[in-house]
């Protein structure tokens, strides 16, 4: 028995090659993990090392890997990690131009607890765009990490690398294993 499924969904971001960190933390927690990925994010990422780490497939078009199983587990909680500038943008729109921003559409529709960690620097985080999409989304529950009393800050352009670094992944899973936890003490109170 699993404590829960996670669905992660990576964007095209330097950190996306360190997904497997969220991976083995949430397997370390007795969760199960299956990785959607945005088309510009196959090339951040090790496609076999996650597919062997999480048992599934990685999905990436509509279409399974060769071989693949279509199903998969029904999540308990979405992780959106490294979220771009261009996909949050697109998610608070409700932009489904990609199956990862189709999924990401349907399972913040059904209310799946849901977190977003940006990876996004400084010039890009002031645009109005960007901060209506935050707004917009947190008004949607959608949990997005991002300031100080978060502690994950937009790093200074040029400084990627150094940020990849600290990119909170454990932070990532237990925000999200947080809200299944409340989620489910709201439903069961409703019992
Ligand atoms: C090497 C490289 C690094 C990138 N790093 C970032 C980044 O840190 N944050 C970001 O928002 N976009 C970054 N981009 C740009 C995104 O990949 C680009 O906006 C892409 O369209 C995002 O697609 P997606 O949101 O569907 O994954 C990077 C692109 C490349 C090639």
């Amino acid at each position: 028995m699993t404590a829960g499924h996670l669905q992660i969904v990576v964007c095209g971001a330097g950190p996306a090659t360190d997904v497997t960190q969220l991976i083995a933390t949430a397997k370390q927690r007795s969760w199960t993990a299956a990785v959607t990925a945005t088309p510009s994010a196959i090339d951040f990422i090790n496609t076999e090392t996650i597919e062997t780490m999480t048992g599934h497939p990685i999905r990436f078009t509509y279409q399974t890997s060769p071989g693949g199983r279509r199903t998969l587990p029904a999540p308990d909680a979405l992780v959106i990690a490294p979220a771009t500038y261009n996909s949050i943008n697109k998610i608070a729109l409700g932009i489904a131009d990609n199956y990862a921003m189709t999924s990401v559409a349907e399972l913040i529709g059904r209310q799946v607890p849901a977190v977003i960690v940006p990876f996004v620097n400084a010039a890009l985080a002031t645009r109005a765009p960007f901060q209506r999409a935050v707004a917009d989304l947190r008004h949607e529950h959608v949990r997005i990490l991002l300031g100080e009393d978060d502690g994950w800050e937009p790093h200074p352009p040029g400084s990627g690398n150094d940020r990849q670094k600290v990119f909170p992944w454990t932070a990532a899973f237990e925000t999200a294993a947080r809200l299944v936890h409340q989620s489910r003490a709201v439903a069961s109170d409703q019992d």
